[in-house]
């Protein structure tokens, strides 16, 4: 096949929601991907798709992402092929909504698992490649809630906490080695994530949901701009300067209100 021969892109949680969008968008810029989550049947209906628009290369990984080890196993086989990944986009993750201690502990580390250690884990392995080419691009998709802790979102939030803390430093970290490093926080929006989240959403989220088209378009515009990170949407950044000009207890209370009712 015939192909647009652009640089690799890999997309961690591809099968819905942003991952798939952020492939569909990659896709119609030439590149060639690299799709993984663990729901195969969509990854190649997904991959059949865009290479037949875009006479791309779409390579399919079915990986549990939460096995560190099924990651170091990803990145092997991508080498095997011969494949370097120019753009990393770290995805993958899930939320989890509802009282802290009503949830099952196992079920909360799993998050922890997943949205933190496995997002290191990722980011490691390829930057180490990237960083021996002198080049490459890596988004980490946090969230809004990553700014402030929510009430029934506890866990999810400070996960999120995390992922910015890390965007933040490996920014300016991984700088002199020709990486640049962005952080995308997206507040609610239209993908798989509020069922994943067994999340009931108020009508004022309701009004604030974005597609997940202008998001994934803020995050690839800003990556490609080497911006540190982008809160993407208006009321979303309206947001985050109201949590920065208010103090804690105000802004947590308005926002918990807004997220739980
Ligand atoms: N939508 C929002 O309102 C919102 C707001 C802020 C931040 N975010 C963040 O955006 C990112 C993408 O979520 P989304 O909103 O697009 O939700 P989504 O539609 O539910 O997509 C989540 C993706 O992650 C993949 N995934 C989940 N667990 C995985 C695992 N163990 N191994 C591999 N892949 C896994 C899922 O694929 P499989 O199930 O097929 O594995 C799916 O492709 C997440 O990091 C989320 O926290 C979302």
């Amino acid at each position: 096949m015939k192909t647009r021969d652009k640089s690799w892109v890999l997309i961690t949680g591809a099968s819905s929601g942003f991952g798939e969008e952020f492939a569909r968008q990659y896709a119609g810029q030439g590149h060639s991907l690299v799709l993984v989550a663990r729901r195969l049947d969509r990854l190649q209906a997904l991959a059949e798709a865009l290479r037949q628009q875009n006479r791309i290369n779409v390579i399919v990984e079915q990986v549990d992402l939460s096995d560190i080890e099924a990651v170091t196993g990803l990145h092997q086989r991508l080498l095997e092929q011969g494949i370097a990944i120019d753009i990393l986009i770290n995805n993958a993750g899930h939320g989890l909504h509802g009282p802290f201690l009503d949830a099952r502990l196992d079920t909360a580390l799993a998050m922890v698992q997943l949205d933190i250690a496995s997002l290191t884990a990722i980011t490691h392995v390829f930057a180490q490649d990237m960083r021996k080419r002198g080049r490459g691009k890596i988004l980490l998709v946090a969230s809004l809630l990553a700014y402030l802790g929510v009430q029934n979102f506890a866990v999810y939030a400070a996960a999120k906490a995390y992922v910015l803390g890390l965007g933040d430093a490996l920014h300016r970290e991984l700088k002199p080695d020709g990486i640049t490093v962005t952080t995308l926080c997206p507040g609610m929006s239209e993908t798989g994530f509020a069922t994943a989240a067994h999340q009931k959403l108020t009508p004022a989220l309701q009004q604030l949901m974005m597609k997940p088209a202008p998001v994934v378009a803020a995050g690839i515009r800003a990556l490609q701009a080497g911006r540190i990170s982008i809160v993407p949407g208006w009321a979303n950044k309206a947001t985050t300067i109201f949590i920065w000009a208010t103090p804690r207890w105000l802004h947590q209370a308005v926002i918990s209100r807004i997220i739980n009712g």
